[in-house]
């Protein structure tokens, strides 16, 4: 099985020694045992580990055949969730479906245009987006694993009333599908009731880890995106990253790596892209790591910038100020698109020694300069190189960051799967609202 995804740390290495790596090896081995024979912190909660190997087959099927008619039948598709409900649809189809997919023909597109609600409390964005669908044809997946989230749980109040007052209940129930719980919520209580075609959340699997079942596959799928090929990839990468091998495995040494820098002060972990296709899959990223480790008082901060637009708002402390943080930048070989410095005969700009070179090129050499300058500057600098951007790529690094991140979590000494702290909001949130 090819390695599609690798970790380069030369430019961390003043930083981290092979023999501060040797040091971790003993709890490493601890680390991956206690996941894979599932008797770590949380371990009710790693149904995703085996998930690209156990995953029901007949289910994904049926998402297909439910994707295809939405396809078919609707002009918006919105997907209302927030956290790990939303958050892993909405990067994969922002990496890898065109940038400004809602503006391209239905044609080109293959199918309805997608929006996200619920991951706010926004009245104007409701709005705006209640006004944008009014005369289109209207399909709905809520997502919500617990059943009683107020983001959600408010928007697909709005929605389905919206749903419901044009189409009459019966025909807004055949055009809402809700992914929750197997069996229990008031999300699941309401679907029973309302004879909405339902996906479900497997128990063992928790929001942040979710993206490869129901929860990511048919926002995903209905995008035209293929989740057998994702589901495919994470297969890979269980097989490709699961051996306890810290030479080569990149996966657990990014963890082993991001517990050594942290334990020399750097509590902040920086994740750049050189692409704003990835935006979202830093948000994902961002939850994934900030949810699973920040507890107990622990934890390294999870921060993003997307390269090389945030050079001129965000480079300068990188480059000067505190140095408390390291830097994880992502880098994709292959590119989406090509296009070339244009040959201009009066050269005004001065940059005529690039005519012919590809921007893909030239952000390649901004991507390695800023790294040097980073490092110069006192920053710890990882990579990790993608060979390309494909579904099955993106199961990979799904699965590959999901693994870093439990590893990770272990090896820092918390529950990586657990998130007592987001309750304390919402209960004092419920209580100012008298709920
Ligand atoms: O990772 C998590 O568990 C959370 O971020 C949840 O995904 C988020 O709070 C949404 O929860 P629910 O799906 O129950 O509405």
């Amino acid at each position: 099985m090819e390695k599609n995804i690798c970790l380069e740390a030369q430019l961390a290495k003043e930083w981290v020694g092979e023999s501060e790596l040797a040091e971790f090896e003993p709890a490493l081995r601890k680390a991956h045992h206690a996941l894979h024979d599932q008797s770590g912190m949380g371990s009710e909660f790693t149904g995703w580990v085996n998930w690209p190997r156990n995953y029901d087959h007949q289910e994904l099927d049926r998402l297909q055949e439910t994707a295809a008619l939405i396809k078919e039948k609707a002009d918006v598709f919105i997907v209302i969730g927030i956290g790990g409900s939303y958050l892993g649809a909405r990067s994969a189809i922002d990496l890898m479906q065109p940038d400004f997919f809602n503006q391209l023909s239905p044609r080109e597109r293959g199918g309805p245009e997608i929006y996200f609600a619920g991951n706010n409390l926004s009245p104007a964005y409701l709005a705006d987006l209640i006004r944008i669908i009014e005369d289109k044809e209207v399909f709905i997946n809520v997502i919500s694993k617990s059943g009683t989230t107020l983001e959600p749980a408010i928007a697909f109040r709005v929605l389905r009333k919206m749903l419901e007052d044009r189409y009459g209940q019966k025909e807004a129930g055949k055009r809402i599908i809700a992914t929750t719980d197997r069996n229990k919520g008031a999300l699941r209580q309401l679907a029973a009731v309302e004879g909405y075609q339902t996906f479900s959340v497997p128990d063992d699997i928790g929001g942040r880890y979710s993206v490869l079942t129901a929860v990511g596959l048919l926002p995903i799928a209905v995008s035209g995106l293929d989740p057998d090929q994702m589901m495919k990839g994470a297969f890979a990468a269980s097989r490709i990253y699961g051996l306890c091998n810290l030479d080569s495995n990149d996966a657990y040494r990014y963890a082993v790596i991001r517990n050594i820098l942290y334990r020399q002060g750097k509590t902040m972990e920086i994740l750049a892209a050189y692409d704003p296709a990835f935006n979202q899959f830093i948000e994902w990223w961002k939850q994934l790591f900030g949810e699973s480790e920040g507890k107990d008082a622990k934890g390294i901060f999870p921060a993003g910038v997307n390269f090389t637009t945030d050079l001129h708002s965000m480079g300068q402390y990188i480059q000067e100020g505190l140095r408390n943080f390291f830097m994880t930048t992502l880098w994709v070989n292959k590119s989406r698109s090509s296009i070339d410095v244009p040959i201009l005969d009066d050269n005004a700009d001065g940059l005529g020694i690039l005519e012919g070179t590809t921007l893909h090129q030239i952000n390649d050499q901004a991507c390695l300069g800023t790294m040097l300058a980073h490092t110069e500057g006192g920053v710890p600098n990882l990579k990790i190189v993608i060979s390309e951007i494909t579904p099955y790529h993106y199961g990979m690094l799904v699965y590959f960051f999901e693994l870093a991140c439990a590893i990770s979590g272990y090896l820092l000494g918390v529950n990586p799967f657990n998130q007592p702290g987001v309750e304390a909001y919402k209960k004092k949130v419920f209580s100012l609202l008298g709920i």
